[in-house]
């Protein structure tokens, strides 16, 4: 009787949708609170990232979002919580510390120096890390070039004023500078808020990019369809709490929503069989 050698199977994976993908995340928060005097801006998060995903961060206002971001960013640390990064904890008292980590975060405004060209724009900043090597500018040139061209970014010139470039543009510019500064994840606080139909395409084609080159990727967006167009996975804050994971390919704008502002969600989604009704605000779409 011939022996079966058929390898036992083992757990499987579960194929509910919402299961952020398998394996060690890049980024992985866990219990993150924070308050501002008497207001609870987040209580107990966990959060997580992997390679070469996007993670779509939504809430309405005053949700979370911001305060969510800059504690990975280093701007505002939270009071409890841990972070991990590559698997590893780590602290992140400062941007500084961010920076050093491979954490850039690029903010609508954009440090951008409106009177320096695309190249300087790209090395601003550089000479904290390395200030006893002077970078040519050769070298910064054909490295800017480089990077544009991997992104896919069309300017008119790497020596025009970033002034005189487009509101996409612009962004472009602050996410390739992120690229040079070899960061692991990039965070994108409402990168298309400002921007017209053109120039939103060519930033959701970027963020597309840098998923490719196997960075993670933050996308905080109050725009649901900028947020269906590239993310993979959705997560939703409400009042300082995370309350749903959405697999984006298994969910329908309305998921969103109803978990955005709270609706009775079992009502709403009866329809619907990917997403488990909520046992409460904490469990919403699982997580
Ligand atoms: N510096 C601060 N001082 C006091 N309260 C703050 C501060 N920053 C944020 N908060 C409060 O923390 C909560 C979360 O704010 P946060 O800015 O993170 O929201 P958000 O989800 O980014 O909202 P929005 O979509 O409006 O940008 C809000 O109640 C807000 O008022
Ligand atoms: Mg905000």
């Amino acid at each position: 009787m011939a022996e079966n050698t058929t390898p036992a199977v083992g757990e499987m994976m579960s194929p509910q949708p919402e299961q952020p993908p398998s394996g060690e995340p890049r980024l992985r928060m866990q219990g993150i609170s924070k308050s501002f005097g008497a207001v609870r801006a987040l209580f107990n998060v966990d959060f997580e990232v992997h390679d070469g995903e996007v993670v779509g961060l939504v809430g309405d206002n005053g949700a979370g979002k911001s305060t969510l971001i800059k504690v990975i960013s280093g701007v505002g640390p939270a009071d409890e919580g841990e972070i991990f990064l590559e698997g590893k904890q780590v602290q992140i008292p400062n941007p500084q510390a961010a920076n050093r980590l491979g954490i850039e975060t690029v903010y609508q405004d954009l440090a951008l120096c409106d009177n320096l060209d695309v190249v300087a724009n790209l090395f601003l900043g550089r000479e904290e890390r390395s200030f006893l090597r002077s970078l040519d500018e050769i070298d910064m040139e054909k490295q800017a070039l480089n990077v544009l061209h991997s992104l896919d970014v069309k300017l008119p010139s790497t020596r025009t004023p970033v002034a005189t470039l487009s509101g996409g543009q612009r962004q472009s510019v602050a996410v390739a500078k992120s690229i040079l500064r070899q960061a692991k994840v990039v965070l994108l606080d409402e990168p298309t808020a400002a921007l017209g139909v053109a120039q939103t395409r060519q930033v959701l084609n970027l963020i597309r990019r840098l998923r490719d080159q196997g960075l993670a990727v933050v996308v905080i967006s109050h725009n649901l369809a900028d947020v269906f167009e590239v993310v993979d996975r959705v997560i939703v804050m409400r009042l300082g709490k995370r309350v749903g994971t959405f697999d984006i390919k298994a969910t329908t704008p309305e998921q969103i929503v109803a978990a955005i502002t709270g609706a009775e969600f079992g009502q709403l989604m009866a329809t619907n069989g990917t997403v488990q009704e909520a046992q409460d605000n904490d469990s919403i779409g699982g997580k």
